[in-house]
């Protein structure tokens, strides 16, 4: 067993783990923190997505302890409790959440890119997320949604064959 200890959306968490336990898997049985999904457990899907140390990264592919020390956004830390992020909200409005089980990972792969890209063009909202798979909603509602919450709507339906 080894002693790790990470930032959680702020708040700082130290606990005992094996060297082998996933960083997915230490914040969902060990932190509770459960909004952060598996999917493939294997880089593929992209449903694990989160944040560390500012970068958007698959948890199922780090080790906890690798993770040590690491400052940690995961999609727990986008409401501000039940009011919910702007993303989070153009996310409701343009319907980009069907069964959801994408979504917390879409939405830290966003969050990531408006860090880097304030307002991206389609073709780098589309590079922004191709890493998360989402079977139901055919990703135009999550590329408006981006739109939305970036200024850059254009007219409804300008987005049907992206
Ligand atoms: Fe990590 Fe699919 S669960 S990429
Ligand atoms: Fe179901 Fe994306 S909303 S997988």
């Amino acid at each position: 067993m080894m002693q790790v200890q990470l930032t959680v959306n702020g708040q700082v968490y130290e606990r005992e783990t094996t060297e082998y336990k996933t960083l997915l898997h230490f914040l969902r049985e060990d932190l509770g923190l459960t909004g952060t999904k598996e999917g493939c457990a294997a880089g593929e899907c992209g449903a694990c997505t989160l944040i560390l140390n500012g970068k958007a990264v698959n948890a199922c592919l780090v080790l906890a302890v690798e993770a040590n020390g690491a400052v940690i956004e995961t999609v727990e830390g986008q409401a501000d409790g039940n009011t919910l992020s702007d993303l989070q909200a153009a996310f409701a409005r343009h319907h980009a959440t069907q069964c959801g089980f994408c979504t917390p990972g879409l939405l830290m792969s966003i969050q990531d890119l408006l860090r880097r890209n304030p307002k991206p063009s389609v073709d780098e909202i589309k590079a922004g997320i191709e890493g998360n798979f989402c079977r139901c909603t055919g990703y135009v509602q999550v590329i408006e949604a981006v739109l939305d919450v970036t200024g850059q709507l254009p007219q409804k339906g300008a987005l049907k064959h992206v």
